[in-house]
């Protein structure tokens, strides 16, 4: 049972990781005033609060707030050592639910039960709006997933490679594996595979990521392991890795083929010995995390052409989970699939939610001959673009348009001109750029703000290649990937 969108208003780690367990997609906020602007774009389930927050600025918030936030459940979380004589005052200030403290964490799901209830909300995909055509929610999920495991492994496909995959992923989430090699080409999904892998795995313990590619070698190292004060120059106060910060819980090295040949090997003393040292420091600290590396790039060319050590290689690649491409003929079916998924979670267009509903025949014939070379990825930004064009109820031929800017050169007819000269990837690079301004580059709030995931928005500034005007983007350190769940519908 999972919401689809929750926003917590908690620095406390045992609230984050409640909302972690039952939102698919988690936002933080600073405090209430902050929580509004991100509810306002995001149109979350729940607020999480915790004991810090007062329940007259909650009053206030919801008095202050239009209809469709004051109607947003707000829920409390006290502390283990306060009164739990908030519970009244809680209740006055129009509160939806209270849990004293940790010894009702469990009460949570009675109060999602209630929340699903009451809004007549499926609750597997319950942030997207209702289901429509009067499907149950296990119709519904039984029709997208291949086995009812939503909340863990949220991943849409029934063909044999999305099977296979799926089978690979119980296994080595259940097993001792560590680490765990995620490969497959970009958009396939290696993300989402990972944070099933560490919600099947540990699902209350903590999830870090850090993007290889994106820090310099030095920024890299000291971001992984941590360093010192004095380490090096500007190291003014120690640091902790991200290593040291997964604690029992998960660490993904995104794009492992990128780490810098001297620190693989560093990476491999890891793997071999289970303990590191922070850059500087002399003690050794143990690392009890589960270490998922994921990659795009073909690993065995990459040692082939020196580029990455052999044994670290050897070392990764005991139970890889191997994500094929849309087009293999193994994962083909899973094209209409995503498809009919996408449109029906799609929150691009709200007002067109529950209008949107079906795709011809054909629309699906062109969906399946093309080639996605950027796979789901690239899918779910076609869905939503024809979703924005569509004025029907359906979804035809000419609402797929794979790539907006080749069709309006090629098309000759009348219509043509109304696509001509638009670009959705360059109107999609505009606003991201814009929101990162915004916020002065806070990648949580951009992403809160354009309504997608932090994980979506870091690919995206990847894919477009958008960069901070003034400092190189390279020298700042990784942003802590804190978990939510697999995001689904984001664009
Ligand atoms: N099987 C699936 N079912 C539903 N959504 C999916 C599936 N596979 C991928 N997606 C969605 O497609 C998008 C891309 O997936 P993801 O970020 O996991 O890809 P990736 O392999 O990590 O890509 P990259 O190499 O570019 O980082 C995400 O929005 C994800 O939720
Ligand atoms: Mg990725």
């Amino acid at each position: 049972m999972n919401l689809h969108r929750l926003v917590v208003v908690s620095k406390d780690p045992r609230v984050l990781r409640l909302a972690q367990r039952y939102g698919r997609e988690v936002f933080g906020a600073d405090d209430l005033a902050d929580a509004l602007q991100i509810v306002q774009t995001v149109n979350p389930d729940m607020i999480l609060c915790d004991h810090q927050t007062n329940p007259s600025n909650i009053r206030k918030f919801l008095k202050g707030a239009d209809k469709n936030v004051a109607d947003i459940p707000v829920v409390v979380v006290g502390s283990d050592d306060v009164d739990s004589g908030l519970s009244a005052e809680l209740s006055q200030a129009g509160v939806h639910g209270y849990l004293r403290g940790s010894q009702d964490y469990d009460q949570m799901e009675r109060i999602i039960d209630g929340i699903e209830s009451k809004s007549g909300m499926a609750g597997w995909n319950s942030g997207e709006g209702q289901i429509q055509s009067g499907l149950g929610r296990e119709e519904d999920a039984d029709r997208f997933f291949a086995e009812n495991l939503a909340g863990a492994v949220s991943m849409v496909g029934k063909s044999s490679a999305t099977l296979n995959a799926l089978k690979m992923t119980k296994l080595v989430a259940g097993s001792r594996c560590n680490p765990i090699l995620i490969v497959g080409e970009t958009g396939t999904g290696k993300e989402l595979v990972a944070k099933a892998v560490h919600t099947l795995r540990h699902p209350n313990e903590q999830f870090v990521a850090v993007n290889c590619a994106a820090l310099t070698a030095t920024l890299l190292e000291s971001e992984l392991f941590g360093h010192v004060r004095g380490a090096f120059t500007g190291a003014d106060r120690d640091k902790t890795g991200l290593l040291e910060l997964a604690g029992s819980g998960t660490i993904l090295l995104d794009e492992i083929s990128e780490m810098p040949v001297d620190l693989q090997a560093k990476l491999l003393r890891v793997l071999q010995e289970r303990n590191f040292r922070k850059v500087g420091g002399t003690r050794n600290i143990a690392c009890n995390a589960t270490i998922l590396a994921s990659s795009n790039r073909n690993l065995k060319n990459e040692v082939e052409a020196n580029r990455f050590r052999r044994d670290l290689y050897y070392r990764l690649n005991i139970g890889p989970i191997v994500l094929a491409p849309l087009r293999s003929s193994e994962r083909r079916d899973d094209i209409k699939l995503l498809a009919e998924y996408f449109l029906k979670t799609s929150t691009i267009c709200p007002e067109k939610r529950n209008k949107v509903t079906s795709l011809t025949k054909l629309a699906v014939e062109n969906l399946e001959r093309h080639d996605w070379p950027g796979n789901v990825r690239e899918l779910r930004n076609v869905i939503e673009r024809a979703i924005l064009l569509e004025t029907s109820d359906k979804i035809g031929l000419s609402g797929i348009v794979i790539d907006p800017t080749e069709c309006a050169e090629a098309s000759k007819s009348p219509t043509a001109g109304l696509i001509k000269g638009f670009s959705l990837a360059k109107a999609e690079r505009e606003l991201i750029s814009r929101a990162l301004k915004e916020t002065g580059w806070q990648k949580t709030r951009a992403a809160a703000l354009l309504g997608i995931t932090r994980a979506t928005l870091y690919a995206k500034v990847k894919q477009y290649n958008i960069e901070k005007e003034s400092a190189a983007a390279k020298d700042r350190p990784a942003d802590i990937l804190v978990s939510s769940v697999p995001e689904a519908a984001s664009c």
